[in-house]
């Protein structure tokens, strides 16, 4: 799973795992955990370029393994390794939504350091940035249009 930031990845991935009765994996979950520290630590202490090394291989570690949903960070896109280690490890579902839902989404979030400060102003200008990031995608799923539950069904039905 990927996309931008609030458009659903890991509601809507763990979901889609559990219906499907296989494993799910978040590659935001497993960098805090292998590394011990919170994300907005991390950015802090070591800076983004760490962070995204981390996220790196932990994608590469993971998209080893079979019947199981992995959502990524929105910005796990941005490395052209990322995308292809994505593309061989598996069928890569792209969520999104308009802006203002994703706005109303990440209102009140603390733990996404790229949206310190005003938020409205983060997300147009990184959704500008990140246009077309998402675009090699197998499959593209808007989560604004129906519940989780709904939304599983789709992915589901749309791949066969
Ligand atoms: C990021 C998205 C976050 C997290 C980090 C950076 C990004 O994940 O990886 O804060 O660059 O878009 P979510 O998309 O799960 O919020």
């Amino acid at each position: 799973m990927i996309g931008f930031m609030g458009t659903g990845k890991s509601t809507v991935g763990s979901a889609l795992a559990e219906r499907l009765g296989w494993r799910f994996v978040d590659t935001d979950a497993t960098v805090v955990e292998r590394e011990g520290r919170s994300i907005p630590q991390l950015f802090e202490e070591e800076g983004e370029a760490y962070f995204r090394d981390a996220e790196s291989a932990v994608l590469k570690s993971v998209l080893t393994g079979s019947r199981q949903v992995v959502s990524t960070g929105g910005g796990a896109v941005l490395r052209q390794a990322n995308r292809e280690t994505m593309l061989e490890g598996g069928f890569v579902v792209a969520l999104t939504a308009p802006p203002d839902v994703l706005l109303a989404r990440l209102r009140g979030d603390a733990n996404r350091p790229l949206l310190a400060g005003d938020k409205e102003e983060r997300v147009h200008r990184l959704l500008e940035e990140r246009k077309n990031a998402y675009d090699f995608a197998h499959l593209v799923v808007d989560t604004s249009r129906s519940n989780v539950r709904e939304t599983v069904e789709s992915i589901i039905e749309r791949t066969g």
